[in-house]
Parts: C-alpha cells; sequence; structure tokens
C-alpha cells in the first residue's frame, strides 16, 4: 500500500451547524485526495492536500471522451464517538470493475479504502450527526492526457472529496413519485450500464428533467431493447413486493450492482421473505398494480438509502401503491441499515468498518 503524504489547510472553512439543511451535494470539506497514474509509474504519489480547483488542459480526454469512473459511499459518527464507513470494500471492488470496463487502470482495493479512511479521520470534523444526515464520499477518476484522438488515456487523476449530507430526495423518507420512462433509454447490455460511470447519469437527464416537469422525482428505466423489462431508478436499486415476494430485476450486464441493492437482499432473505431476483416486465407490474398484488415499491442507493415510492406512471397510467405512505419493509430496512450504520444496532455481518480511533 501506498503511503499518503499529508497537508493540512491553514484556512479552515467553518463547519456547518445542525441548522443547515445539508443540501445533498452542495457543501465541501477542507481537504482532498489525490493520487496521479502514468503508464511508467502506475498509480503514485498520493496525497492529501487543502480542497482546492484543479487545472487541467483544455484538451484532457475526459473532456471530450468522458472516460471516467466515479462511486459513493459514506461516513457515519455513532454515538459513542467512533466513525464508520459502511461495506467500503464493496465500492473499491465495484471501482476496480467499472474501470476494467471504461478502460481505466484498476486502483488496488487497499489504496482505495486507505484513501477514504485517511480523509475521512481528517476531515472528522465535519461528519454531521443530525438525524438522516451523513458525510457523503466522493472517489472518481478522469483522463487527464492531453489528447484529442479516441483511446484509453494514459495518465488518470484519481480523487476524493467529501460532502456533509442530508436526506438525497427532498421528500426525504416520504414516498416519491417515480415516472416509468417509456422513451429514452438509459443503457444496453454489453453497454457501460453496470459500470459507475458519468456517462450513463448524462444518458438519463434528459427524461429526469421531462418527469421533473410533470412532477415526478426520478425516471425508472426499463431495458433498452424490448423497452419492457424493468431495469433500476438511475440513482437507485428498485424493489417490489408482489404476493409476499420480494422482487428486484437480475443483475443482467446494464444495472448497476448496488451496495445497499445487495444489502436489502441480504436483509430480506434473513427475515426470511422469499427474494426473487429475476426479469420483471412493465406489464407484470401494471397488473400487480391493478389486482392489488403489488403491496410496496422502495428504491435503494447510497444517497438515497431507502426511498419508498408511493406512486408510479406509465405511459397513461398512473398507480399509487398501498396507501402511498411508507410500507411496513421499507421502514423496516431503512430503520435496520442506518441502524447498522449509525453503529445503534450490532453489526453481524462486518459491513461498517471503523476508521482510525477517534473518541
Ligand atoms: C449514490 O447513491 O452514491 C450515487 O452515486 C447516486 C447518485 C447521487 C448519482
Amino acid at each position: 500500500m501506498l503511503d499518503i503524504k499529508i497537508e493540512k489547510t491553514m484556512n479552515p472553512k467553518p463547519i456547518p451547524g445542525p441548522e443547515n439543511p445539508l443540501v445533498f451535494g452542495t457543501i465541501f470539506t477542507d481537504h482532498m485526495y489525490v493520487m496521479e497514474y502514468s503508464t511508467e509509474k502506475g498509480w503514485h504519489d498520493p496525497a492529501i492536500m487543502p480542497y482546492q480547483p484543479i487545472t487541467l488542459d483544455p484538451s484532457a480526454m475526459v473532456f471530450h471522451y468522458g472516460q471516467e469512473m466515479f462511486e459513493g459511499l459514506k461516513a457515519y459518527k455513532t454515538e459513542d464517538g467512533r466513525i464508520l464507513l459502511f461495506r467500503p470494500d464493496k465500492n473499491a471492488e465495484r471501482a476496480v470493475n467499472s474501470n476494467k470496463r471504461l478502460m481505466i487502470p484498476e486502483i488496488p482495493v487497499e489504496d482505495f479504502i486507505n484513501g477514504v479512511k485517511t480523509l475521512v479521520e481528517i476531515d472528522q470534523a465535519w461528519i454531521p450527526t443530525k438525524e438522516g444526515t451523513s458525510l457523503y464520499v466522493r472517489p472518481f477518476v478522469i483522463a487527464t492526457d492531453p489528447f484529442l484522438g479516441v483511446r484509453p488515456s494514459n495518465t488518470y487523476k484519481f480523487i476524493i472529496i467529501l460532502s456533509p449530507v442530508g436526506a438525497y430526495y427532498p421528500e426525504g423518507l416520504n414516498p416519491v413519485k417515480i415516472w416509468i420512462e417509456d422513451e429514452y433509454v438509459r443503457a444496453v447490455r454489453g453497454g457501460i450500464g453496470e459500470a459507475k460511470a458519468g456517462g450513463n447519469y448524462v444518458a438519463s437527464m434528459a427524461a429526469q428533467v421531462k418527469a421533473h416537469e410533470e412532477g415526478y422525482s426520478q425516471v425508472l428505466w426499463l431495458d433498452g431493447v424490448e423497452r419492457k423489462y424493468i431495469e433500476e431508478v438511475g440513482a437507485m436499486n428498485i424493489f417490489f413486493k408482489i404476493n409476499g415476494t420480494v422482487v428486484t430485476p437480475v443483475l443482467n450486464g446494464s444495472i448497476l450492482p448496488g451496495v445497499t441493492r445487495n444489502t436489502c437482499i441480504e436483509l430480506c432473505k434473513e427475515w426470511g421473505l422469499p427474494v426473487e431476483e429475476r426479469r420483471i416486465s412493465v406489464d407484470e407490474l401494471e397488473e400487480a398494480a391493478r389486482t392489488g398484488a403489488l403491496e410496496e415499491v422502495w428504491g435503494t442507493g447510497t444517497a438515497a438509502v431507502i426511498s419508498p415510492v408511493g406512486h408510479l406512471r406509465y405511459v397513461n397510467d398512473v398507480f399509487q401503491i398501498g396507501d402511498g405512505g411508507i410500507g411496513a419493509i421499507s421502514q423496516r430496512l431503512y430503520d435496520t441499515v442506518t441502524g447498522i450504520q449509525l453503529g445503534k444496532i450490532e453489526d453481524t455481518h462486518g459491513w461498517t468498518m471503523e476508521v482510525g480511533n477517534a473518541r
């Protein structure tokens, strides 16, 4: 594992107090982590430095061909003052897979985790403690070669920034309205849908704006070939409870393998609920909604945690799920996942990783 050089800021910024609503992704901490890559040296010179703008050549490849990967995870402070990360190994492993697909050199898992832990430890005073808040960790890689030909870059920067956040959706844990998209698609099998790449998110924006204009929070994507099978929500994976069975789309190559998705599947199985990872068509969903078999719908994601869905729209049909309120499984998952993340519920799975020995 590489040694990280540390330079602390001489001008610390004011840390937001508990009255600050911490609108998602708007405030950044005092420091950032940067590691360089070149073909000659591999990944080298990791450093933590004051949070600051970066200088790039206008011809840097990331600006032209979007060779970029990102991750998202969270740090929490427990009531007894410990700092916990939730499943950072899963993010580091997913980054390896995303990088492979995007032709970005793999970052060793131990350097990824060490970068996150060291930065969070340095900026630990920024971890908010009010209910529903956390310190969001955003690692990302950009291609930096000054070159306009299309090929993988020979140089990269791996950067980690931190942002104290509240709920991702303004609705908080209140059910969101979801628009099932029938015009645009996000990804196709064989494409980059299962990699965490900025390109997947820009592909989603036209539909997201359209859905917002219609009063919906997010877009639920159908598969890119038949436009028939449910995929994911873009900022979340999606779960349905149909006739007592928990159903979520099987990972098929165009769906992001979410860490919270995996956590929810494991918890539901432990609770004795039947769980099916399979293809589910929008027709099956409509039918289940019509007959009352669709009991609950929720999304899962690092930023969103568990987000109950109260309302779905597909073409000209609108369905309310249950009584439009928070379903029992969504509530239990939210309480359990956040309970483990905050150290209030015993972590019997080894999902949390302690940072430093701060008290
Ligand atoms: C996350 O949940 O961490 C994400 O990356 C989703 C998002 C904010 C785009």
